[in-house]
C-alpha cells in the first residue's frame, strides 16, 4: 500500500485537530503538486506573491479542473453548471445556486474589472468613505447580543460554546446587518450546513455535487425572494441600501444582488463562528492569556490578530488558476493549472514569523494571511474583528473557571473552513455583566 502524501493526510479528518506539523512538512517544498494536479503553495512569500499576481485568476470558469468537476456533477445531477467553484469562504452555497438557475458568481469569484466594480458598489454601503458608521454603529447591539447569550448560561455547569455562543452571535449580527429575519436561521442553517458538507473530501465527488446543487437551489430561491421583498419595501439594512442605490456606477442587477446577498449571509457568519470558537479553544489551552484578557479586555484587539495567524478559520483557497506560465520558487506553474494557496501554512512560516508555533498576542502582527491578501482581501474583516474582540473579552470576563470537557473537541468536517463543531466546557458560574458594557 502506498503511503498517503502529506496533502492527503492534511485533508484526512483524523488530522483536523492539529494539521500544523503536516503544514511544516509541506513548507519544505514551497510549491508542490497535489494528486489532483493542483499546485499547492505553502510558504508566506510565495503565497503573497501569487495573491498579488494579475496572472492568477479567481474566476473558476477559467479553471479546467473546476469546470471538469462541475461537468461531472452536471452529468450526475442533470443540472446545468455555471462553471463555478469553491474558495472556502461561503461560496460553496453560491456554486450550487449558480447551477440551479444559471446565475453568475459573486465578486469573490471574479477578476478585474468586474470584481472591482461590484466590490466598490457593495463597499459604498458597508464602510468608508461613504458609510463609515455601518460596522462601528453595530457595536452596542453586538455587546447586547453577547451579554444576553452569556446571561442565558447562568445556572448551567456544562455548556457548548459553539451552539450556545460562537454560532448564534455572528448569525444574529449578519441577519440584522443584512435585513434577514433572524428566525429564518432555522431554515437556512440546514442548507448552509449541507453546502459546507459538500467540501468534505471524505465524501465522493458525485455526492458532493448533489449536496451543493440541492443546498444551492434552496438558498438561491430564499435569497431571490428576500431581495424582491427588500426592493419592494426598503428598510435601513444593507440589502435595502444596495438594492436602492443609484450611485455613480449604476444599480446592481437583481442577479448580482442575489449572489452578493448569499455570499454575505454565508461568509458573514461561518468564518466568524470558527474564529470565536478557535479563539476560545486557544485561550483554554493558554490559561495565562485567558487571565490576562480577563484583567485587560483591550488585549482582545492584538489577540484576535494573533488568532487569525495562529488558528485561522480559512485554511486554504482552492481553485485559483494560472492564466500564464508562472515561475515561482524554482517551479513553473503552467498556464491553466489550479493553484491552492495554503494560508494556514504560510501563517506559520518561520522565514516570515519568528517562533511561529507559539501563541503570542503581544507580537507585531499586521500582515497575517487570515483574511487573505491582495484584491480579494476579506471584505468583512472590520466586522469579523469587532465581533471576535467583543466575544472573546466577554467570554474571558464572565465565565467562572472554564475548563474543556473534551480535548480535542469534535471538529467540523471541512479542511477549508476549519473549526470545532462543539466545544463542551465546564464552568463554575457566570459573573454579572460589568455595568455599562451590557
Ligand atoms: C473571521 C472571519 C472571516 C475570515 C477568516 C474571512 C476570510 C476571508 C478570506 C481568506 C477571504 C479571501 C478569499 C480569496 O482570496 O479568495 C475573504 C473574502 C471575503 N470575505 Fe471574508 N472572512 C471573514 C468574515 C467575513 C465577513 C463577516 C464577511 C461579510 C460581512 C465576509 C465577506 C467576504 C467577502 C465578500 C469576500 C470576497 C472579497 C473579494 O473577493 O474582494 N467575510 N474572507
Amino acid at each position: 500500500m502506498t503511503q498517503p502524501s502529506v496533502w492527503e493526510q492534511i485533508l484526512d479528518y483524523s488530522h483536523r485537530p492539529n494539521p500544523y506539523q503536516l503544514y511544516a512538512e509541506l513548507r519544505k517544498t514551497p510549491v508542490t503538486v497535489a494528486e489532483d494536479g493542483s499546485y499547492l503553495v505553502s510558504t508566506y512569500a510565495e503565497i503573497v506573491s501569487l495573491l498579488h499576481d494579475p496572472r492568477v485568476s479567481s474566476d473558476v470558469g477559467r479553471n479546467p479542473q473546476a469546470a471538469a468537476a462541475a461537468a461531472a456533477g452536471a452529468r450526475t445531477t442533470g443540472t446545468e453548471t455555471a462553471g463555478t467553484g469553491t474558495a472556502g469562504t461561503g461560496e460553496e452555497a453560491e456554486e450550487g445556486a449558480g447551477e440551479a438557475r444559471g446565475l453568475g458568481p459573486s465578486f469573490l469569484l471574479m477578476d478585474p474589472p468586474d470584481h472591482d466594480r461590484l466590490r466598490r458598489l457593495a463597499m459604498r454601503h458597508f464602510g468608508p468613505p461613504n458609510t463609515p458608521g455601518r460596522v462601528a454603529g453595530l457595536e452596542p447591539r453586538m455587546v447586547e447580543i453577547v451579554t444576553g447569550l452569556i446571561d442565558d448560561l447562568a445556572g448551567r455547569t456544562r455548556v457548548d460554546l459553539v451552539d450556545d455562543f460562537a454560532y448564534p452571535f455572528p448569525v444574529a449580527v449578519i441577519c440584522e446587518l443584512l435585513g434577514v429575519p433572524v428566525g429564518d436561521e432555522r431554515r437556512f442553517r440546514v442548507w448552509v450546513d449541507m453546502a459546507l458538507e459538500s467540501t468534505d473530501p471524505g465524501v465522493d465527488a458525485e455526492t458532493q455535487q448533489q449536496k451543493r446543487t440541492e443546498a444551492g437551489k434552496w438558498l438561491l430561491d430564499y435569497m431571490t425572494d428576500l431581495v424582491a421583498a427588500h426592493r419592494q419595501a426598503p428598510g435601513t439594512d444593507l440589502l435595502s441600501a444596495m438594492a436602492d442605490d443609484d450611485g455613480p456606477e449604476g444599480r446592481m442587477t437583481n442577479e448580482e444582488l442575489v449572489s452578493l446577498g448569499l455570499l454575505l449571509l454565508v461568509a458573514g457568519h461561518e468564518t466568524t463562528v470558527n474564529l470565536i470558537s478557535n479563539g476560545i479553544l486557544t485561550l483554554l489551552h493558554h490559561p495565562d492569556m485567558l487571565a490576562r484578557l480577563r484583567d485587560d479586555p483591550d488585549l482582545a484587539i492584538p489577540m484576535v490578530e494573533e488568532l487569525l495567524r495562529f488558528e485561522p478559520p480559512v485554511h486554504f483557497l482552492p481553485f485559483r488558476t494560472a492564466l500564464d506560465d508562472i515561475e515561482i520558487a524554482g517551479t513553473t506553474i503552467p498556464a491553466g493549472a489550479s493553484i491552492t494557496p495554503v494560508l494556514a501554512a504560510g501563517n506559520r512560516d518561520p522565514l516570515h514569523t519568528r517562533d511561529p508555533d507559539s501563541f503570542l498576542p503581544d507580537r507585531e502582527n499586521n500582515d497575517h494571511l487570515g483574511f487573505g491578501s491582495g484584491i480579494h482581501l476579506c471584505f468583512g474583516a472590520p466586522l469579523a474583528r469587532l465581533e471576535a474582540q467583543i466575544a472573546l473579552a466577554e467570554f474571558a470576563g464572565r465565565l467562572d473557571n472554564p475548563r474543556l470537557a473534551e480535548d480535542p473537541p469534535l471538529y467540523r468536517p471541512s479542511p477549508i473552513l476549519r473549526g470545532p463543531r462543539h466545544l463542551a466546557v465546564d464552568i463554575d458560574g457566570v459573573r454579572a455583566a460589568v455595568p455599562g458594557t451590557e
